[in-house]
């Protein structure tokens, strides 16, 4: 019985609760009607008469033990943990990560915003395309490179209106066309798709805004303002445009614009090849063959049309130099147009 005793004393010793129900378990085993105590009291009885007082002494020992036990563990359970007293409540909170606008969404915006700011509406149309809007419409002959299999993603080849992905946003410009009347004023931002092995400086998609302005008595001298114009707001009022001759099925006359090199200002550098000036979009006045087939009277409207990669203007604008970044998704590069999140 006094080894009974002493493993009780350790047990109510070393004993921990962490919660009331614990606890509360703990004090009916050794306090409860039917628990150890009570047993202990019970069998005490039976003790031989010298012995009943050592193991009286004893038994009032434990019991005093489990008891002071009982009461210190109720009252630390007891006791609410005052979480409001140990948090600062003024304390800034943490800020959490949104993200940022890919970069080539930054520039698709500043294009539209340049344009939109001299009256340019926006529309869009779809990345799977036949051959009427993206081709033949625009005055493409039937044997014209861009055709082949090696530049375009055909869908469906059927020798009457091919399906394929659309090689440029000039398709929307059809659409528009048959389907509004002038004066027409948009640009048409969008995804096109190109045959091309992936490289630093050609992937197999890439982002366009093209733009078109029709009405009465357009010339190119409105097509170079504005053009002009779209340069200096996007690269700075010092910048200087150049038009040099080109060939577009839908244009006539076509012409390749380039601007002085924003990174050396038309000194010379290894981005502009030492020539002072970057390309950055064709255009050219629409051929009157376009505005016919898009059901527009070719002499009472004229108009004229560009179109440019935002890829490049983007390239341009941060220094990119490999085209693969914009795809990757590599959270080094995409994190570095944090201060460019515009709106
Ligand atoms: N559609 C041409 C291209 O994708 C760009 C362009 C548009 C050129 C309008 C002239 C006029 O390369």
């Amino acid at each position: 019985m006094k080894i009974k005793i002493e493993q009780l004393l350790e047990e109510a010793r070393q004993f921990n609760a962490a919660t009331i129900d614990e606890l509360e378990r703990f004090r009916i085993k050794m306090l409860g009607k039917k628990g150890e105590l009570n047993d202990l009291f019970e069998a005490f009885k039976t003790v031989a008469n010298e012995e009943k007082r050592e193991v009286g002494q004893k038994l009032n020992v434990l019991k005093n033990a489990v008891q002071e036990k009982i009461d210190a563990l109720r009252e630390s359970l007891d006791t609410p943990v005052n979480t409001a007293s140990t948090a600062d409540i003024t304390r800034p909170a943490n800020d959490f990560d949104l993200g940022s606008r890919h970069p080539i969404a930054i520039t698709r915006k500043e294009i539209l915003d340049i344009f939109s700011r001299i009256g340019y509406a926006v529309a869009e149309g779809p990345e799977i395309e036949d051959d009427w809007h993206n081709f033949t419409a625009l005055n493409f002959p039937p044997e014209h490179p861009a055709r082949d299999m090696q530049d375009t993603f055909f869908i469906d080849k059927n020798n009457v209106n091919d399906i394929a992905l659309r090689t440029h946003t000039s398709s929307v410009q059809v659409r528009m066309m048959e389907t509004q009347k002038p004066p027409i004023r948009a640009v048409f931002p969008g995804r096109v798709y190109r045959n091309e092995a992936i490289s630093a400086r050609a992937h197999c998609f890439f982002h366009q805004v093209e733009g078109l302005y029709i009405d009465k008595n357009v010339s190119f001298v409105d097509l170079k303002e504005t053009l002009l114009y779209f340069a200096k707001e996007m690269f700075g009022a010092e910048t200087k445009i150049r038009l040099r001759p080109s060939f577009f099925p839908f244009t006539e006359p076509s012409a390749e614009m380039d601007i002085s090199c924003n990174l050396c200002g038309g000194k010379g550098c290894s981005f502009c090849k030492h020539t002072g000036w970057v390309e950055i979009m064709g255009c050219g006045m629409v051929d009157p063959n376009v505005l016919e087939n898009c059901g527009i009277d070719s002499t009472v409207y004229s108009g004229f049309a560009f179109g440019m990669g935002v890829e490049r203007i983007t390239n341009l604008k941060y220094t990119i130099k490999d085209l693969r970044l914009f795809s990757e998704n590599d959270l080094r590069f995409l994190e570095q147009f944090k201060s460019a999140n515009i709106g």
